[in-house]
């Protein structure tokens, strides 16, 4: 199956830390690649050269074979990469409907003119948009609290909120960072739930996650980083076999 994403080589340096290095990592649609590993081994730094936040020092990023390598984070995002923060980073002001429209707005066309003065195509687009918004907040099981505002949902919900947000600005890869952080049993199966139904719906997913019950239920590859490098790759199984990752990882948590 041809990837979506791929890099080669990618490498990322702070001062003298080798923070990422020599990462190779391939993910298509309908696949989920989790990225495990212990704390500082270079996992949100991976993220962040793969949507543009950081410019990697070496190695190259693919999207469907083209490189992208130091785009900025706006332009890979329009090109179809989005992202969720380990922290989470809503606008707790707004609704969980605003927070939505808010990542909607770089896929609208529209003269910021037509928007100043609500032009017939503007409130055309804002409806279209309204109710896509709707239908994302249904999909992330958020309906019913469309209008709180994002500071009042509990912590579960913010973090299936951050998720809609990224899905407005229509991914076909979606990187996950820690997305069941903080959970409790009954929150992380939802969320293995809704990553299994972004899945379904034909999304390439990077998934950075501690919870071993998630990654080993619904990773189909798994990368396990150590001080930035790879130490393992395989299924599920094989990982979970690996002596160096037990010893790196996996040992820690018994
Ligand atoms: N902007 C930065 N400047 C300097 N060092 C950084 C920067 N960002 C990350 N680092 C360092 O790079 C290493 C990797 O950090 P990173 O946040 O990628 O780890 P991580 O695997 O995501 O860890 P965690 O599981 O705790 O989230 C750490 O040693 C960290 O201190
Ligand atoms: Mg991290």
């Amino acid at each position: 199956m041809n990837p979506l994403l791929h890099t080669s080589k990618l490498g990322k340096t702070f001062g003298g830390l080798k923070a990422v290095q020599s990462i190779d990592l391939s993910v298509a649609s309908n696949q989920i690649l989790s990225i495990i590993g212990p704390n500082g081994a270079g996992k949100t730094t991976l993220f962040n050269c793969l949507s543009g936040i950081y410019k990697p020092d070496d190695g190259d990023v693919f999207f469907e074979g083209i490189n992208i390598t130091g785009l900025k984070p706006y332009q890979i995002c329009h090109l179809g990469i989005a992202r969720t923060f380990q922290n989470i980073r809503l606008f707790p002001g707004l609704s969980a409907l605003d927070n939505v429209m808010i990542g909607q707005f770089h896929r609208r066309r529209l003269h910021p003119l037509a928007m100043l003065f609500r032009s017939e195509n503007y409130r055309n687009e804002e409806a279209v948009g309204y109710e896509a918004a709707l239908e994302l907040l249904d999909f992330v099981g958020l309906s019913e609290v469309a209008h709180t505002g994002a500071r009042n949902l509990a912590y579960g919900l913010q973090r299936r909120l951050e998720i809609a947000r990224a899905l407005a600005t229509s991914p076909r890869v979606l990187l996950l960072d820690e997305p069941a952080a903080g959970m409790n049993p009954s929150e992380a199966e939802h969320m293995v739930d809704l990553i299994q139904r972004l899945r379904g719906r034909g999304l390439a997913i990077i998934l950075i996650e501690h919870h071993m019950k998630v990654v080993m239920q619904i990773s189909d590859h798994i990368m396990v980083l150590d001080h930035g490098e790879t130490i393992a790759t395989g299924t599920p199984e094989e990982v979970r076999n690996d002596p160096k990752v037990i010893a790196a990882y996996l040992g820690k948590e018994s």
